[in-house]
């Protein structure tokens, strides 16, 4: 079975505060491989799909105006439980809730501007990775360094 993927994004916050090297650095860090990148500005109509389930909330039409004001590094990491331990490294949603040592608690205040996204399940994820991503843009490899680095 191949190993997990989900789909992480810095946001127009992120990309632009400089915060998309340190963001990277949590994940290699943790053992996770990047197996795809870009920086894309996100149409309206993709972040709609992205964010189906949200469209009815008070807080959308400020949330696509955010996510619409610039580029976004959409990124597919894969490796054992990527999708929740993902969740685990950006924090709580709301960074006045997220904990030190995450990417939320350490980089922002807003939760209107919380810097990042992970997917919240493998069934997510792959909607996502299929939304924001074409097969040929991801790779598949092996690293022949050490078998704990997924
Ligand atoms: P994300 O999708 O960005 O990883 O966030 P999430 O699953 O942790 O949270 P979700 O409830 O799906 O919300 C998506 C994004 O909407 C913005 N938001 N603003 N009360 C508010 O103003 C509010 N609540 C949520 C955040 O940018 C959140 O990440």
């Amino acid at each position: 079975m191949a190993d997990e993927q989900t789909f992480i994004a810095i946001k127009p916050d992120g990309v632009q505060r400089g915060l998309i090297s340190p963001i990277i650095s949590r994940f290699e860090q943790k053992g996770y491989k990047l197996v795809g990148i870009k920086l894309a500005q996100p149409t309206k109509t993709l972040l709609e799909e992205h964010y189906a389930d949200l469209t009815a909330k008070p807080f959308f039409p400020g949330l696509l105006k955010y996510m619409l004001s610039g580029p976004v590094c959409a990124m597919v990491w894969e490796g054992k439980d990527v999708v929740k331990t993902g969740r685990v490294l950006l924090g709580a949603t709301n960074p006045l809730a997220a904990g030190p040592g995450t990417i939320r608690g350490d980089f922002a205040i807003d939760v209107g501007r919380n810097v990042c996204h992970g997917s919240d399940s493998v069934e997510s994820a792959k909607k996502e990775i299929g939304l924001w991503f074409k097969k040929d843009e991801l790779v598949s490899y092996t690293p022949t360094i050490f078998k704990w680095i997924y």
